[in-house]
């Protein structure tokens, strides 16, 4: 069982679709064990980014992810890191998949919607950067169905 850090960023929070991202993780048998609404201090933005920090569109990417709230949370499953980022989609929207959330609602590579762990650990590093690594374990009746 894994566990992924997602991350609802400030386009999909202002457009009202933090309730349809987390209802497509429910559905697909992944299990919140954490999650928060928050403003982004720029610290905990750059640190988040860090791995592209010499990148071009770094301060742009900063400025947008500390613009208006995010939603966060962790999520937990049998490969739920790979799981969660193929119902992503590929970074740039142009490219992803309709069914995917980025191909469903996602226009542009500047604003795609979420972000999701693209490795372990990247996961591990990300749950301790941005949940103290604090998570809820508990049990659901229908976790026997799901692996
Ligand atoms: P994240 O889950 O957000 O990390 O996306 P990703 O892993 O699919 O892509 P990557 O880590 O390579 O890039 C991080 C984020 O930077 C992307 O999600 C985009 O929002 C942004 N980004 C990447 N390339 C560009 C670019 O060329 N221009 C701009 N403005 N943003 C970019
Ligand atoms: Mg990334």
């Amino acid at each position: 069982v894994e566990k992924t850090f997602v991350m609802v960023k400030p386009d999909g929070v202002q457009r009202g679709l933090v309730g349809e991202i987390i209802g497509r993780f429910e559905r697909k048998g992944l299990k919140l064990v954490n999650a928060k609404l928050l403003q982004v201090p720029e610290t905990l933005a750059q640190s988040h980014y860090a791995e592209h920090k010499e990148r071009p569109f770094f301060g742009e990417l900063v400025t947008f992810i500390t613009s208006s709230p995010v939603f966060a949370m962790v999520l937990e499953g049998d490969s739920a890191i790979s799981v969660a980022r193929n119902m992503m989609g590929k970074t740039n929207p142009v490219e992803s998949a309709p069914g995917t959330i980025r191909g469903d609602y996602g226009l542009t590579i500047g604003m795609n919607i979420i972000h999701g762990s693209d490795s372990a650990e990247s996961a591990a590093r990300e749950i301790e950067l941005w949940f103290s690594n604090e998570t809820i374990a508990y049990d659901k009746a229908v976790d026997v169905w799901l692996a």
